[in-house]
């Protein structure tokens, strides 16, 4: 299959734009699109051919469930049963970076559910994905456009190197704004349980729920015969073939220089050692594979940084990789919960 691939001038009318791309949508195609999170791997949520497409694209296992794209939140009234908890969050945090797990209706197909009787739906925050929603006429299942077990992507190019020759389209439009997937919550009658931390934070989401359980596969590694919330969480995801080595900041006063001494001694007994790690810290490193994440606090930038660098690493001939986490306030918790994950849980103290 050739994939075709679409440049978008945000400039211009986006409905002429993403004609073609509806059509193959209604057609049962797929098509690869941004959104402000990562790029979508879409296809008509309602065709159960189209969504085992999404799977055989991705190499994805058959039981871990599709998230559906509508255009607006009241679309989700059609797809499953929305409560005056889905309204709260709706109202404060949609369209935006956040995916809600309600109980399903019967329209939904169980491929895109992975047989669960609940349905995870998201209305995207960026105009070419609400376009394209709009413009296909039917709401667009969409995984993140990777191979399975890769980072997300955040860029066209990522997109393209994953799935040339395996779908019909790939939208450019440029950069991800937040880089990091939606947060994933879960309501269950009116309580709501954070799955997936994201770019609407656990701080954001208290302040209009109060409440919120998190799920421990957020922070800590399951036993094998315990089961995330959200089955995506128990898969291997994002690591580099390195091993990386992940030091969480504990922002004691001789962290930065302490963490410095210690990555520098690794560079020197293994030049093909390689960091991840905020600008100030890196500015002390002495090594050929260093990845800035951006200024020190700059949570958001950190966010926006790390899947690139993930797959970047891929490119070096990098042997183990250092990184460097702050806390979890914020997208924090959404950080390190990709790290910890890119790092296979091997958490060090330095
Ligand atoms: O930002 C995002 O959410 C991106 C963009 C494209 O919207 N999508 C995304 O999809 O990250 P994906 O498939 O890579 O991750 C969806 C996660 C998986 O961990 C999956 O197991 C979980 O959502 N999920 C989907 N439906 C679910 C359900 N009914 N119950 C529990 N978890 C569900
Ligand atoms: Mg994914």
């Amino acid at each position: 299959m050739i994939t075709k691939f679409v440049k978008i001038d945000s400039k211009k009318d986006l409905s002429g734009q993403l004609s073609e791309a509806a059509e193959i949508i209604k057609n049962g195609g797929l098509v690869a699109f941004p959104t402000e999170t990562v790029y979508g791997l879409g296809a008509s949520g309602l065709d159960p051919d189209a969504s085992k497409k999404i799977y055989l694209a991705k190499g994805r296992p058959s039981d871990n469930p599709l998230i559906i794209h509508v255009s607006a939140p009241e679309e989700a009234e059609k797809y499953c049963y929305v409560n005056d908890m889905f309204y709260k969050l709706a109202n404060a945090f949609m369209p935006g970076p956040i995916t809600v797990i309600l109980k399903k209706k019967s329209i939904v197909p169980d491929t895109v559910t992975g047989g669960l009787n609940t349905v995870a739906v998201r209305c995207p925050s960026d105009p070419v994905a609400r376009e394209l929603i709009k413009l296909s006429g039917v709401p667009i299942a969409a995984p993140s456009a990777n191979t399975s077990g890769k980072p997300s992507p955040t860029c066209a190019e990522h997109v393209l190197n994953d799935m040339d020759g395996k779908i019909d389209m790939i939208i450019d439009g440029g950069s991800c704004k937040i880089g990091l997937e939606s947060t994933i919550v879960k309501i269950t009658d009116e309580n709501v349980s954070l799955l997936r931390p994201g770019g609407i934070t656990l701080e954001m989401l208290e302040r209009v729920c109060g409440t919120i359980s998190v799920d421990k596969a957020v922070r800590e590694k399951l036993a094998d015969n315990e089961r995330p919330l959200a089955p995506g969480m128990k898969y291997k995801h994002y690591a580099p073939k390195a091993q990386v080595y992940l030091i969480f900041d504990d922002n004691s006063t001789d962290f930065q220089n302490r963490v410095a001494e210690f990555i520098n001694a690794k560079i020197n007994i293994n030049p093909l050692t390689g960091a991840m790690c905020y600008t100030e810290l890196c500015k002390q490193l002495n090594g050929k594979y260093i990845k800035d994440l951006g200024k020190k606090n700059d949570k958001e930038e950190h966010a926006k940084r790390l899947f690139a660098y993930l797959r970047e690493f891929d490119e070096t001939p990098v042997t183990e990789i250092y990184a460097v986490t702050e806390d979890e306030s914020g997208i924090g918790l959404a950080v390190r919960n990709r790290m910890i994950k890119a790092s296979g849980y091997n958490i060090i103290e330095v």
